[in-house]
């Protein structure tokens, strides 16, 4: 049976992206009964972006009120948070030990980090801390803890699954055949979602669509989303829309299919967005109730997680021990 796991960094509000990229693959992937499922909430990961303790934490309340109203089943799904996991700092140094530096050295986020220093004419690592740069090991850490086979996360995260399995491989040359190496699951049709202003919809760019904001505020955050200036009746690219992708993202094929040709008879940017609205909160309507009920019930979200916490380190502590014995640390008699 297939082991799913995936995870969400807990900086800010949960967005379109993370929902179409991550939350919604995974759980569908958790309603078959067969595989187990492990999805969490990655705060050790968010310490590296994110020095705020308030915004931290808020967030973790937030991003787990999304997965439990999106409808992620508990008793089927291992739902955690990583930090109350004590044995993946353990996992993660052990892994340290043997990745390779020159690895690390090609990490995309490092690497742009690297470059924004060179551009602004800093020295190289000018502000970049040991977390951002060893940050691919510790999701190697969380991935390997559980011996995942599928990884369902957005295009941007390939690389680090990738890592994963490097490192995973060379522990076991090392050491012997503990790890299983993990794939990444990449939804072909929705790759990564684009924000407000085209780029990537990323928490770090300020440019989201936050998952569920209130009906009006989310009409308002579709409205800004950039468009070129083509007056109504010009045909427009589909190809190059930020609309029109997140259209895809939420549509059936025959929607997605109408909205092109719309897209060539010229459809008015206005009409397109309202559309869109109308796609996208027919989806999220009932979830984003469940959501407002949750967040005023940090009580039961609690109680769940340190549920999970406790199924994963039935798990996870054995394995550990295993793991202790393979590098040579165990009692002497
Ligand atoms: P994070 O928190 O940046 O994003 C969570 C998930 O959402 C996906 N995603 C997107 N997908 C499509 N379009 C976008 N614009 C978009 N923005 C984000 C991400 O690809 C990701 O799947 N390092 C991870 C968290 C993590 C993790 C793990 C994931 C920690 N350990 C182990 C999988 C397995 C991260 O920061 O994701």
């Amino acid at each position: 049976a297939d082991t799913v796991l995936t995870g969400i960094t807990t900086t800010g509000t949960p967005h379109l992206g993370n929902y179409v990229g991550a939350i919604r693959p995974a759980i569908a992937a958790s309603q078959n009964t067969d595989v187990n499922a492990y999805y969490f909430l990655a705060d050790f990961h968010a310490l590296i972006k994110c020095q705020e303790p308030e915004k931290v934490h808020q967030s973790t309340l937030e991003i787990a009120a999304t997965w439990l109203a999106l409808g992620l089943n508990t008793d089927n799904v291992v739902f955690y948070r990583q930090s109350d996991i004590p044995e993946i700092p353990q996992l993660t140094w052990f892994l340290n030990c043997v990745a390779a530096k020159g690895l690390m050295n090609r990490a995309h986020a490092y690497k742009d980090s690297v470059q924004k220093n060179l551009d602004s004419g800093e020295d190289t690592d000018y502000g970049i801390t040991m977390g951002l740069f060893s940050y691919p090991v510790l999701m190697a850490a969380d991935i390997l803890m559980f011996n995942a086979t599928k990884v369902p996360v957005g295009r941007d995260q390939i690389q680090h699954i990738e890592m994963a399995r490097d490192i995973g491989q060379r522990f076991n040359h090392i050491y012997g055949e503990h790890f299983t190496l993990p794939e990444a699951v990449v939804d072909d049709h929705v790759a990564v979602l684009q924000g407000l202003d085209g780029r990537k919809m990323s928490k770090s760019y300020g440019n989201t669509i936050p998952l569920f904001l209130p009906e009006k505020q989310l009409k308002k955050h579709i409205n800004k989303i950039v468009t070129n200036l083509l007056e109504p009746g010009e045909p427009k690219d589909p190809d190059t829309s930020t609309v029109f992708q997140i259209w895809r993202a939420f549509a059936t094929k025959e929607q997605t299919d109408a909205m092109r040709r719309e897209f060539e008879n010229g459809i008015a940017w206005g009409e397109a967005k309202k559309q869109l609205f109308e796609l996208i909160n027919e989806e999220l309507r009932e979830p984003r109730e469940r959501y407002n009920e949750l967040m005023e019930n940090p009580d039961y979200i609690e109680t769940t997680l340190k549920a999970g916490a406790e199924k994963a380190r039935a798990v996870c502590t054995p394995f550990m021990d295993k793991l202790n014995r393979a590098v040579g640390l165990y009692p002497l008699v």
